[in-house]
């Protein structure tokens, strides 16, 4: 609601050596931040959390001129006076980053380019290896995550299958992204029948981004090998301790009838939650280069264009009016800065 949050405007000091002058370009909002963060006492007072991407406007900063695109996390803030040793996600081997455009548009490092392309990846690709021939079914199937799932398994040889809320995500889903079917699970009538009706041959990969009744939907249809990479389960995020309460909640669920650890590089069948930052450096940096390459190469789309837009982002600007950021002078103060901060727990 509006009211739980507040934006306020800082007056930003002159820049001391070593430092630079950001300006947010394009920043976040992704489910973490309902799941982890809003939960969060903590969250009360600082800058809202989130990726971003900004340009250097001024620099004393050996090694980052002006004009250069920062990737980092520095939150709902219009300016951010920033260092080299800043880090991304709070992850130490994860220090910003000088975007490279020939990568692709500086938005797509917080969605394809960024976390959620990384997570896409991460669960799909190296956990489970799909196989040509297999279904893979995934939920949130049009979110930012699950559009690169399903393009990465169809890529892959796979019979995909998303599930999304409505029928004009589930046509995104097969029209323009590509797969083989899509269903609603807001629609009426829907369980384990609708899923099997597109799935004839059972469920080898289940990509679980929501839990509860789509989860329940998927368990009749899972083959006696499959692999299920959960990677969250969104439609329990607004449950207070939602991660202890067993309803809707795959891990529990999942260990409950039965089905054992998923082990390395989909080796054997079974479950596995896991987190992106698994990855180090440099395996990130080789799953960037691949899905730059598959972005700028087009051929995951059944239309030929680059079908990967970033998870929700929005400019800057978007979020509150632009305060002019005056010349600055040694010793003066510079102008203000507006940033958004959550005013109380709920
Ligand atoms: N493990 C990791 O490292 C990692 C990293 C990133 C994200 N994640 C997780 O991945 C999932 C997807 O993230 P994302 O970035 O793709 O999110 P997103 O782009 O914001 O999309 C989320 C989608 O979830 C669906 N959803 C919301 N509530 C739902 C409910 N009650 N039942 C069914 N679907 C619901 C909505 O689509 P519909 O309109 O179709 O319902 C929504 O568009 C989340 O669970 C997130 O926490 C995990």
């Amino acid at each position: 609601m509006p009211e739980d949050f507040e934006i306020v405007s800082e007056t930003l000091p002159p820049l001391a050596a070593g430092e630079m002058l950001l300006k947010t370009k394009y920043l976040t909002l992704d489910p973490y931040m309902r799941s982890e963060y809003m939960n969060s006492k903590r969250a009360v007072g600082p800058p809202v959390i989130g990726g971003t991407v900004s340009e250097v406007i001024e620099s004393r900063c050996e090694g980052w001129s002006v004009g250069d695109l920062v990737v980092g996390y520095y939150g709902w803030t219009e300016y951010k006076i920033a260092t080299a040793e800043d880090v991304q996600w709070n992850l130490e081997n994860m220090p910003i980053e000088k975007w490279d455009t020939d990568l692709g548009e500086p938005s797509t490092a917080l969605g394809v380019l960024g976390m959620t392309g990384y997570t896409a990846y991460h669960g799909l690709v190296n956990i489970c290896s799909p196989q040509a021939g297999e279904t893979v079914v995934v939920s949130a199937a049009s979110g930012a995550v699950g559009q690169v799932v399903g393009q990465l398994a169809k890529i892959a040889g796979c019979h995909v299958v998303g599930v999304a809320g409505g029928p004009a995500k589930c046509s995104y889903c097969t029209d323009e992204l590509g797969f083989d079917a899509c269903v609603d699970y807001k629609a009426e009538g829907f369980g384990a029948d609708t899923i099997k009706e597109v799935c004839p041959n059972g469920i080898d990969i289940y990509f679980e981004n929501v839990g509860g009744d789509v989860l329940e939907a998927v368990i009749p249809n899972l083959n006696a090998n499959c692999r299920v990479p959960i990677c969250g389960y969104i439609a329990r995020y607004n449950v207070d301790n939602f991660i202890k309460v067993p309803e809707g909640n795959p891990m529990i669920r999942l260990k409950e009838l039965g089905l054992p650890i998923l082990g390395r590089k989909g080796s054997t069948s079974g479950f596995t939650f896991f987190g992106w930052n698994a990855m180090g450096p440099e395996e990130r940096s080789d799953v960037l280069q691949e899905l730059s390459r598959l972005l700028q190469s087009g051929e995951q789309s059944p239309r030929g264009n680059a079908l990967f837009p970033p998870s929700f982002s929005m400019e800057q600007d978007q979020l509150a009016a632009c305060t002019t950021i005056k010349a600055a002078g040694t010793g003066q103060t510079r102008g203000n800065s507006k940033l958004m901060k959550k005013r109380r727990f709920w």
